[in-house]
């Protein structure tokens, strides 16, 4: 059988990407187990779908602390504490310090919702919009000390559409979320990622290397 990586998943809001994951995990595709989910917003839905799993949901509020390390203190405590080896960040609305870094060393992911380098930081898919770019997508990555800037995993493209607002555009870029999230969860469970510099280098990967998306279609 194989190993099953214990993922600690940090959220502030809905939780959909905790939902693709934890449906992937029950129906054996993913070799890991989400074993605790911690929020610092006591409202978010991601605890209830947690909950709903049996899965420890635990609100732990960035108010009740002095500072940003001190939060993170609490967070590796919390996660330590569930045997957590993998972090997954995912709509978590707080900027992490070294003291969550250190604790698990190239063992925290995030997803973004735009195409990074471009983009980065907060309402992604309305820069998109505004700057007209015809694709952006979704970016699973490492985190390291900067804001949207550590070394990617994987990458799926989405067209931008005439009609496009931000709500429907989400929901284009969530979609893919939920495929591109469980896999890089998947990679590093099959420990097949390692970090070359800024590169990613994925064992036994499957480039494909005349996959495009062209938009407006030719
Ligand atoms: C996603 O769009 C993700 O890219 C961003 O926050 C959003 C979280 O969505 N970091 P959900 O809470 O998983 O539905």
């Amino acid at each position: 059988m194989v190993k099953k990586v214990k993922v600690g998943l940090l959220a502030s809001g809905n939780g959909s990407n905790l939902q693709a994951i934890i449906d992937q995990s029950e129906r054996g595709e993913l070799p890991a187990e989400v074993v605790c989910v911690i929020t610092n917003r006591s409202d978010a839905f991601a605890l209830e779908r947690a909950r709903k799993h049996g899965i420890t949901a635990i609100h732990l509020s960035h108010r009740d602390f002095s500072g940003r390390e001190a939060y993170d203190a609490a967070l590796v405590a919390a996660l330590k504490g569930h045997g957590v080896e993998l972090v997954v960040l995912a709509g978590f609305m707080r900027i992490i310090t070294t003291v969550l870094l250190d604790a698990f060393p190239l063992a925290v992911l995030n997803i973004h919702p735009a195409l990074l380098p471009s983009f980065p930081g907060l309402d992604a898919q309305q820069q998109a919009l505004e700057y007209g770019v015809k694709v952006t997508g979704c970016t699973v990555h490492f985190v390291d000390e900067g804001t949207d800037t550590g070394p990617i995993i994987i990458q799926a493209v989405v067209p931008i559409l005439p009609d496009d607002t931000v709500e429907s555009l989400s929901l284009r870029i969530h979609h893919q979320e939920h495929k591109t999230y469980p896999e890089a969860i998947r990679l590093f469970a099959q420990g097949r990622l390692s970090v070359k510099g800024r590169r990613v280098m994925i064992a036994g990967g499957h480039a494909s290397s005349d996959a495009s998306l062209i938009n407006p279609p030719v």
